[in-house]
Order: C-alpha cells, then structure tokens, then sequence
C-alpha cells in the first residue's frame, strides 16, 4: 500500500513563534513516527510576496531550516528543503496560474486583509495561493497539515486541481487540509481576538519567539490580557478568548484532556496560577529547541548539506509532475 503522503510549509519571514510551532511544526514532526512520506518545505518564494531585504532573507532562510531540525524534523524522515532551489515550483505556479479564475483569488480572506494593511501590493500576492496550489498538488500530497489560517488555501488548491483534471485529464490528486483540534489558532496574548502572527504587529509584546529569551516570554505571558472574572474554564465567550487562549496553549503542550486541565487550577483565585504553569509549560518546551538550534545555527555548511539533500529529493517528485502539466497542456 502506498504510504500517505504529506506536504506543509512555513515563510521565512522572521522568528518562529509559538502559534507556528503548535498549530504546524508540532504535528510535522509528530508525522515522522507514522507510516507517513513526509514534505516540508521552506516557502521563501512566498516570503517575497511581500518586498524582503536580501541579507535578512538569506539569514532567515537559514535560521528558519535549523529551527526546523531544532524542533525534531529529520532529515532521513522528512525532505526538509527550500522552495526556491526546486523550479518546478515557479513553474507549477505559472502554468496553474492560466487555468486559475482571478475571482477566486480575490475572495481569499488573507489577500483581502493583507490588501487593508499594505500601502502598496504586489502581483505576487494576488498570486500567492496559485504558487501555495503548485507546492502541494506538485507531490501529489494527500494530507496538507496547517493551522486554521491556511484552510481557505487548501481548499482553494483542491479547487485548482480539479479544474486542470476537468480540463487536461486526471493528473493531481485532491489535498485535505488537516487542521488540529488544538492549536490550530494561537491567539496573540495581548489582543487575543486576533491570532500570534509576527508579520504585522507593530507590538510584538504579545508573540512568543521561539527565540526570545526566557525573560521576555514570561513577561509577555504575565501581561497576557486576560478578563475581570476568575474561572479558569474553557470558553467561546469573546470576553475569555484571552484565558482560553492560554489554557489552549497549555492543553496542547501538555497533551492533557480539557477536563483535565480544568482540574489543574481548580480552586485556583485569579489568574497568577494560570500565567505561571503556561509560562512554565512553554519555557520547557522550548528550551531543548532552542539549544539545538544553537547547534544546526553553528554549522553553516552541515545545514546546507541537510537542505541539499532534501532539494534533490524534492526534484525527483516535482520534475517529472511539471513535465506532465506541461505535455497534457499542448507544450512541446
Ligand atoms: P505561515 O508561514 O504563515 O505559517 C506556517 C504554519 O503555521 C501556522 N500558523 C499558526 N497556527 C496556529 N496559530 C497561529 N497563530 C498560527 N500562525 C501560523 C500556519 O497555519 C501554517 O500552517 N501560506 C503558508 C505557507 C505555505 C504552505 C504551502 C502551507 C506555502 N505553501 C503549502 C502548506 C502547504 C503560510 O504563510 O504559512
């Protein structure tokens, strides 16, 4: 029987923090016990979308691959590689692109509001759900695990493949995007109706880096807003998303059942007990990360030999799959 096979992929666009690791990486690398074909990729053509300065790409590219291996990805169980050294990602994007309808681009909800956001936008990020299309149909990828944020994406990619099939004959098979029950939306602790992302706050007091420094991340929690009441319960109430959000978090790293972790602070007054086992919880999840991270940081050309080695894996799916598209399109 043919193994699942599995694709993601993360921005280089500054730190890893904790909502990418819990509502991603996380279950990446949970993947690699499974009898599961395991693709991860860095999506640096992404990353673009949005004008980068180069040196601060090229640092991030790197920093981004040794925190991956830092986070327990292995190079002999997954292809962990770059985006922009496997062409047939551009190209996929290109040729998906002539049969992708613009509407369908424009309804996306993180075009629109990064459209609000920016001054001025590129084509690129019109386009950057296409280019996203190609990275996963390209490998045939059953299974696209992601947080919520990316689900309108997959499904748009579902979209996309099944109009080449419509119009070409079968050639992709149809991604399902696998979100997890917990985590799958990280809330920023200072304004937790909106979810931990580091692209666009300004304040970035509520993003916990996998990076920052112990410090930082337990005066980031402390301050975490929270709500005038003191029951530490889960909630749907908007008025508990910040304790919900931290009990969320707590949930997912200790792997505990909700009413477990209810039981945890039970009797509990206020919300000090709360901060403090997050707080701690995170600290111990981290720190081993971020010690291996030290070490893949260290050793340039061991981390572009890991990369290199996933590239070449990645090639020999990927090539052989544009050239298909390009021979059913009428190319010669
Ligand atoms: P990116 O780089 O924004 O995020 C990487 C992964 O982290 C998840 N994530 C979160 N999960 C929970 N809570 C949060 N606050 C949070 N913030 C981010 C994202 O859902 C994602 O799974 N477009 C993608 C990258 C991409 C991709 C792909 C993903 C490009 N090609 C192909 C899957 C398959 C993105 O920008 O993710």
């Amino acid at each position: 029987m043919n193994k699942i096979r599995v694709f993601s992929g993360i921005q280089p666009s500054g730190e890893m923090h904790l909502g990418n690791y819990l509502g991603a990486v996380k279950q990446w690398v949970e993947n690699q016990g499974k009898e599961k074909e395991n693709f991860y990729c860095i999506v640096d053509l992404h990353a673009h979308t949005i004008l980068r300065d180069p040196v601060e790409l090229r640092d991030n590219i790197r920093s981004l691959a040794a925190m991956l291996f830092a986070c327990g990805l292995s190079h002999e169980k997954s292809t962990v590689f770059i985006q922009s050294q496997v062409r047939a990602h551009a190209e996929a994007c290109w040729l998906l692109n002539c049969v992708t309808p613009m509407g369908w681009l424009e309804r996306m909800t993180q075009f629109k509001d990064k459209k609000e956001k920016l001054n001025s936008i590129s084509a690129a990020l019109l386009d950057y759900p296409v280019l996203q299309t190609g990275d996963i149909i390209l490998y045939d990828a059953d299974e696209v695990p992601v947080g919520e944020d990316q689900k309108q994406h997959v499904e748009l990619a579902r979209d996309i493949a099944q109009r080449f099939n419509n119009l070409f004959g079968e050639t992709f098979k149809l991604p399902e995007p696998i979100i997890p029950t917990i985590g799958a939306r990280v809330m920023n602790l200072s304004n937790p109706t909106s979810k931990m992302s580091k692209s666009f706050d300004e304040d970035d007091g509520g993003v916990v880096g996998l990076l920052d420094d112990d410090s930082k991340i337990v005066k980031s929690i402390k301050r975490a807003v929270t709500d005038s009441g003191n029951d530490i319960v889960f909630s749907d109430d908007p008025e508990k998303a910040g304790v919900n959000n931290l009990l969320g978090i707590y949930k997912v790293i200790t792997g505990k059942s909700s009413d477990d972790v209810e039981k945890d602070f039970e009797g509990a007054r206020g919300y000090g007990i709360l901060k403090e086992k997050v707080a701690e919880v995170v600290l111990e999840t981290i720190k081993p990360i971020r010690e291996k991270y030290n070490e893949y940081i260290s050793d340039k050309s061991e981390l572009d030999r890991l990369l290199d080695i996933g590239a070449e894996n990645a090639r020999l799916i990927s090539e052989p799959k544009v050239l298909e598209m390009k021979n059913k399109m009428g190319f010669i």
